[in-house]
């Protein structure tokens, strides 16, 4: 077997090697490391063997190092540079001397130093045992002493991944908005330079860090393809430059153009991880393989199921009081939720989304013994007690800004934008963490907190005055970008270090903020505003690219749909959430004694798939005529869910047998809802026979267990 990341110094070739891929670069006569495949395992001969990429065409207005691991400015390079320096002479540009490779605890470092000035790449690579990803990073350091003066950084991406020649080539990516999120989009790939980008201090409804690349040909459980996912919860940019002469690379990193930041004598600023992914199986098999990743290299608490959760938002708004909360966790509990979870409207003056934000105490005429004893109360039901917060925001219209005008993100020539009739709490200024750690940590404790709902409800803007050297967090303004997002992920760390049971719930808006480094210490992620289970299909389809349904929330509500209007049966509602962490939303006082018993009925049988869909591999499944379905295998392949959902009927024709390919063509399983026992092979090659009734909005669970060997 050999070794995950080895040297090859004759050559000057590293090789890192996952399961299913292998990955190698060679360094450059100029010190500047360049790719050299990525894809199928090769034996390292083959690989010692392979020419360094070059230009097709010998000219003197070629492009000769596009394929950087890290792109710079100097040189005859032409494309996106991931590395823009400036040096205090006015100098632009690094100059490699050559690179210094160890491998150290598994991971492969390549130290890069500038030929003049004083400074320092690390371009960094880890393999995690049994996933195919590699993560990739960068630490930059500035070598020298004040008498250097600083360096300027106006760009420092995490890694640039190199696509090999192929005939075309096709990107896929994740674009939405507020209540759209999560949008699957595959188009051919332009020869030009495609920027996805969030410019919002959050990582965005409108663009994930997220794309997967093929030649225009994969198919869902078939082709190879190259993914790649950055772990970063603010501003972030991916910039995908596929040239003329047909060659395509990628590099991505945190922060936006525009912004500087100042790197002083000593300092080491380290990028967040740009992972990337190889299958030769397919969009799916991509999918199945970050989901794995995510399991068990990302998620804080990846074991255990989590809870089905009921949430008063969608019910109650801001009316909230304690009676109202009690009958509500009540009937959830009735209804088997594990959790209930006071949302938005309990403090301060909180009773619209015009005042009170930054306040964080109960508002005394809805909670005049303060929240403790709802808390008890919720537990005595044998429920987990959540709570809503939004530690970065404020209105203007509150104690805390009263108190504390400055400690919101502005310009002090300019007009703060209000959005929400809300401002942003500025946490790059240490004492702000300070505060909001402490309040978060004193609400957790005083209220027996098992859960905090953790939202953001809109993007910066104006954040990045004029330098104020000698206040904390101001010398260098840009820096509120990386640092307000780091300290975002510091006091999430220190609550859950402090606090062993707690968890937490990542939500801005929506899912305005869903990626690796925010799934690093939260448990779940509210996926979206809208719950219509129609427009929840495609959602839920873009979230599973890179995401595990166990971290997916989504929320049985009323119907008609809030967000759309729509009405639809309760069940295909259900079984439309069933497909990741389910959670109930809607206003229950209003249900009906049918509905309620319904829905107990569904919520018992999503526990009965619990560990399917939050443990097992998932396959998205596709029928002609609308009919969609995902399909959940637990990892020893002896029972499966499948969830299928025909939201409108075609001229009344059944659905086409839904083909299982993930099943055993040896095996036998049993239907347990109709008792029925079919072979692998049927399901396999020719389907099952779904029975959707007749009309929209049908669906069906279908729980099957192997019953031989
Ligand atoms: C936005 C969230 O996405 C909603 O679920 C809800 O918590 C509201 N904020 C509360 O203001």
């Amino acid at each position: 077997m050999p070794a995950p990341v080895s040297y090859h110094p004759d050559h000057g070739v590293a090789v890192l090697r996952t399961p299913n891929s292998c990955y190698a670069l060679r360094l450059g006569a100029d010190g500047s490391p360049r790719h050299l495949y990525w894809g199928r395992p090769l034996p390292v001969d083959g690989l010692l063997a392979l020419p360094a990429p070059r230009s097709p065409a010998a000219s003197s207005f070629e492009d000769e190092a596009a394929a950087d691991e890290l792109g710079i400015q100097t040189g005859a390079r032409f494309g996106p540079a991931g590395l823009q320096v400036r040096f205090a002479d006015g100098t632009a540009g690094a100059q490699w001397q050559g690179a210094e490779p160890r491998i150290e605890g598994g991971e492969l470092r390549l130290r890069l130093t500038d030929r003049r000035f004083p400074l320092a790449a690390e371009l960094c690579y880890r393999v995690r045992p049994d996933t195919d990803v590699i993560e990739r990073w960068t630490e930059l350091t500035h070598t020298g002493t004040a008498h250097d003066g600083p360096v300027t950084v106006t760009r420092l991406d995490s890694a640039a991944w190199t696509a090999p020649r192929l005939a075309d080539y096709r990107i896929g990516h994740l674009v939405g908005g507020w209540n759209s999120e999560f949008r699957l989009h595959r188009d051919r790939l332009p020869v030009a330079e495609t920027v996805l980008t969030s410019r919002r201090g959050l990582t965005g409804h409108h663009a994930a860090p997220w794309l997967a690349l093929d030649d225009g040909t994969a198919t869902e459980e078939h082709g190879e393809v190259r993914s790649t996912a950055l772990a970063w919860s603010g501003s972030w940019r991916i910039t995908v430059h596929r040239d003329p002469v047909g060659r395509t690379t990628w590099t991505g990193g945190y922060g936006h153009e525009g912004l500087t930041w100042t790197l002083r004598p000593g300092e080491t600023l380290r990028t967040p991880v740009f992972a990337g992914l190889f299958t030769a199986d397919g969009f799916g098999g991509a999918s199945r393989a970050w989901h794995a990743y995510v399991r068990t290299a990302v998620l804080p608490q990846p074991l255990g199921d989590l809870p089905v959760l009921y949430n008063s938002w969608e019910a109650t708004g801001f009316a909230v009081d304690h009676a109202g909360q009690l009958r509500l966790a009540r009937l959830a509990a009735r209804l088997g939720a594990e959790l209930f979870v006071l949302d938005d409207g309990w403090f301060g003056e909180r009773r619209s989304d015009r005042a009170g934000l930054g306040d964080w105490t109960p508002r005394a005429d809805a909670f005049p013994d303060g929240l403790r004893p709802l808390a008890d109360a919720v537990h005595g039901l044998g429920l987990r007690f959540g709570l809503w917060v939004e530690p970065e925001m404020v209105n203007p219209d509150s104690d805390l800004h009263r108190a504390h005008p400055d400690w919101v993100l502005h310009s002090p020539t300019r007009d703060a934008t209000a959005l929400r009739h809300q401002l942003v709490l500025d946490f790059s200024r240490p004492e702000v963490e300070a505060w909001a750690h402490r309040t978060l940590d004193r609400l957790v404790r005083d209220n027996a907190v098992d859960w905090l709902k953790w939202d953001a409800n809109r993007p910066f803007t104006e954040a990045g005055g004029p330098a104020r050297p000698g206040e904390p967090g101001q010398s260098d303004p840009d820096r509120v970008w990386i640092d307000h997002v780091h300290a975002v992920h510091r006091i999430m760390d220190r609550l859950r270090a402090d606090h062993p049971g707690l968890r937490i719930e990542a939500c801005a808006g929506g899912g305005g903020r869903v990626d690796l480094a925010v799934l690093a210490r939260t448990d779940q992620a509210w996926t979206s505003d809208n719950t219509d289970p129609v427009d929840r299909i495609t959602v839920q389809h873009g979230y599973s690219q890179l995401l595990p349904a166990r971290t997916m929330a989504a929320w049985v509500t009323d119907s008609p749909n809030p967000a759309t209007g729509r009405t639809t049966p309760l069940r295909f509602r259900f079984h439309v959430a069933m497909a990741g962490a389910l959670g109930l939303g809607g206003d229950l006082t209003r249900w009906s004694e049918e509905e309620l018993a319904e829905a107990a009925d569904l919520v018992a049988a999503y526990k009965r798939i619990r560990p399917l869909v939050q443990h097992g591999d998932q396959y998205r499944l596709t029928t002609e005529a609308g009919t969609t379905a995902v399909h959940y295998a637990a990892a020893d392949g002896t029972e499966h869910a499948v969830l299928a959902w025909r939201p409108t009927t075609h001229f009344g024709h059944p659905a086409a047998p839904l083909r299982l390919p993930a099943l055993d063509p040896g095996a036998h399983y049993r239907d347990l809802g109709t008792g029925r026992t079919h072979s692998g092979a049927l399901l396999h090659h020719r389907g099952l026979d779904l029975d959707l009734p007749p009309g929209d909005y049908a669906s069906r669970l279908v729980h099957l267990r192997r019953t031989d060997g």
